[in-house]
């Protein structure tokens, strides 16, 4: 394993969100190194950071872009204490984490595109996915939370079909941003969102989410398989849902890609 220069922030007893930091100089995707941990036992809160990957995942089965030295790319093991209908939800929870850690270096400029793309300035600078493994009793055991990070990648870092759609914390505000101080944030709000929804449910982070969602009262197209709906975001519900009015009324929305008419999504 490679020098770590995240343990520095390691912080907490077992179970808190950042307690263990592995490192590594390259992996194909965190997701595959934490699936390995947590099988083997790995307790709730150890984090998986890899500085490239060759294979980074995103949701709906893309590829992330994963270059050295540049961004932030890590998974973190949990072993959620929650119903299983609320475990859907805990991406949203990540989401608002992430929204508040970036608000340290990115002040104002912050957004939410459902379910959880973050976005600065209107456009992508990260993502989240939760993957789980179900025991063999198939209740699932654990949530492997994926986050990635651009943070200071420029302009001509990006690949050319990802200009004009994604940024980093450096294209945004103009500064060489801390990859560590801001894992740092990012593992402290994690902390304290994910105890909240362990203890109470998504009902107080809800309306954090809604201030920060991008999409609230625009108008939008959902694709989602074979069907495709336009209408205008009236917010999430309870179970995180989007709730999309269109001429049929209102809609929920439980996943597929959602864009901004007349925007890049
Ligand atoms: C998205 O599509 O918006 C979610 C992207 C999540 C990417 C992160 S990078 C760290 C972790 N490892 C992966 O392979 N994917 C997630």
């Amino acid at each position: 394993m490679a020098y770590n220069p995240y343990q520095a922030i390691e912080t907490g007893e077992p179970g808190r969100i950042g307690w263990r930091i592995h490192y590594f100089a390259e992996l194909d995707s965190t997701q595959e190194k934490a699936v390995a941990l947590a099988e083997q036992g790995e307790a709730q809160g150890t984090v998986v950071i890899a500085e490239q990957q060759s294979s980074g995942r995103g949701r709906l089965g893309r590829r992330w872009y994963s270059p050295p030295g540049l961004n932030l790319y890590l998974t973190i093991v949990l072993r959620p204490r929650m119903p299983a209908e609320a475990l859907g939800r805990l991406s949203l929870v990540a989401g608002v984490a992430v929204a508040e850690a970036l608000e340290t270096v990115a002040q104002g400029l912050v957004a939410i595109k459902w379910p959880n793309d973050l976005w600065l300035c209107g456009k992508k600078v990260g993502g989240v996915i939760a993957e789980t493994i179900a025991d063999s009793g198939q209740s699932i055991s654990c949530v492997l939370l994926g986050i990635g990070l651009n943070v200071n990648l420029a302009e001509t870092d990006l690949p050319v079909e990802l200009r004009g759609r994604a940024t980093s914390v450096r294209i945004a505000t103009g500064c060489r941003c801390d990859r560590i101080a801001l894992a740092a944030a990012l593992f402290s709000r994690l902390d304290s969102r994910y105890m909240e929804a362990e203890s109470s449910g998504f009902a107080p982070i809800r309306p954090v989410w809604e201030r920060y969602s991008a999409l609230m009262g625009r108008r939008v197209t959902v694709i989602c398989g074979a069907e495709r709906l336009s209408g205008v975001v009236r917010g999430i519900d309870p179970d995180g849902a989007l709730l999309v009015e269109g001429e049929a009324g209102v809609a929920r929305i439980l996943g597929g890609d959602v864009s901004i008419q007349g925007a890049y999504d």
